[in-house]
């Protein structure tokens, strides 16, 4: 079969990665969507059960540092677009072990768009009609402080009461973890590619996602799952962090839309204006799981644990997402409380997935970091 587009995405079979390629491959049948993962720890093929024979989908296992490998399967596969979302991702890792968080983010980054750049520049139309798609974090713009109170969920008007003190596209990147420097590295590298050779690259930076097929080390799942179990709930600090929520389903969309339609070398940040302290978050959780299992609300607010603060630990992180909104139309479908439910209903429907990750290597894992708290 002929295919309109020929569309890579990179760290497809992780979290956010997989959502974006079963949009994609279920809205545009007439793109070949090509998911490229090294199925690290973090990937996972179970995630997309439902579309992993659909036609227009393939599966290639490679290193985004394989610079041969990827070179070739642009050639083969005659490439014309590439969201890239693989990377090395949890925070807490980066902190133990920054050298891989470097080798993926940033050498990963800088192969596929020297192989990008190879290909592209070797056809007859070069960059015409062809798009690299940069994911990234708003955790590169540092932390900001704590000004007004949390939980303004998808009030796209919170900046006329509480004044501008979100990141914006234009925000100074000012990096704190070994995670957020190696993706603040790889953004440079992207935009440089522009600059340089005029490849027709944009960079997002998203806020914190929460939602189905999260791996659980991060806050929600980890927690769920531990609610479940009653196993302690492990707090850093006082639980006084802030976060900006945004449902994962939501950044696929947007991702759709800028993929087709943001502007060259434009960076668009993603959020929802949905701020929450963590400890208020975990309550929520708390509540929601205790709720759906059919326990007493609140009954596991006792596991909450406070623990050694994470080592550098950024204060608040909140999106400024304006720009998006205005330009290209787009906004959260879901409140928070709705987004929530959903989630907390679809890890207690699927031990099996949470379960199989859950054993083994992982648990191990888990065991070491909680030892060191
Ligand atoms: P994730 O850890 O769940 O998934 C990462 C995927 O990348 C996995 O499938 C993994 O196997 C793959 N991968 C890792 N190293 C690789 C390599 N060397 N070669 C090929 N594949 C490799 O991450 P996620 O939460 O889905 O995040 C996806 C992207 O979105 C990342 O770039 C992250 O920085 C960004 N982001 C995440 C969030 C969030 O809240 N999770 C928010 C904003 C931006
Ligand atoms: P996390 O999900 O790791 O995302 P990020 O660090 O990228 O924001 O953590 C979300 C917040 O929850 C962050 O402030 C750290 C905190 N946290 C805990 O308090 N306990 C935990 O066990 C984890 C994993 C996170």
């Amino acid at each position: 079969m002929e295919f309109k587009r020929s569309i890579v995405i990179t760290g497809g079979a992780g979290f956010i990665g997989s959502h974006v390629v079963r949009l994609f491959v279920n809205k545009y049948p007439e793109y070949k969507i090509i998911n490229l993962d090294k199925l690290t720890y973090a990937g996972n093929l179970a995630n997309l059960k439902d579309i992993e024979s659909a036609p227009n989908y393939r599966f290639v296992k490679m290193d985004i540092c394989d610079f041969e490998a990827f070179y070739q399967l642009m050639q083969d596969e005659h490439i014309d677009g590439i969201i890239h979302l693989a990377a090395e991702s949890h925070v807490d890792r980066s902190i133990k072990d920054p050298f891989t968080f470097a080798r993926t983010n940033v050498m990963g980054t800088l192969s596929l768009l020297q192989a990008a750049k190879l290909y592209w520049e070797s056809l007859p139309e070069h960059y015409e009609g062809k798009r690299f798609y940069h994911i990234s974090t708003d955790e590169v713009y540092g932390a900001l402080e704590l000004t007004h109170p949390e939980g303004k969920a998808n009030d796209f008007s919170a900046h006329e009461v509480y004044g501008d003190d979100f990141f914006v596209e234009t925000t100074k990147y000012n990096p704190h973890s070994p995670y957020s420097a190696s993706k603040a590295s790889s953004d440079h590298f992207v935009r440089a590619f522009h600059d340089t050779y005029g490849m027709p690259t944009v960079v997002t930076n998203c806020s914190n996602n929460y939602g189905p097929y999260q791996f659980p080390e991060k806050l929600i799942p980890l927690f769920i799952n531990n609610i479940r179990h009653r196993k302690p709930l492990p707090v850093y600090g006082k639980g006084e962090n802030v976060r900006d929520w945004l449902y994962v389903e939501d950044h696929a969309r947007a991702i759709d839309l800028i993929f087709h339609e943001g502007k060259v070398a434009e960076t668009y940040n993603i959020g929802g204006f949905n701020e929450w302290k963590n400890i208020d978050i975990i309550k929520v959780v708390i509540n929601t799981v205790d709720r759906l299992l059919g326990r007493k609300e609140g009954e596991d607010m006792d596991l909450i644990t406070y623990v050694t603060d994470r080592a550098g630990h950024d204060l608040r992180y909140a999106i400024d997402s304006r720009k998006l909104k205005a330009e290209l139309g787009w906004e959260p479908c879901l409140q928070f409380e709705e987004g929530i439910e959903k989630t907390v209903k679809w890890y207690l429907e699927n031990q099996e997935w949470m379960d199989n990750i859950t054993s083994g290597e992982y648990e191990k894992y888990y065991e070491e970091m909680y030892a060191d708290r």
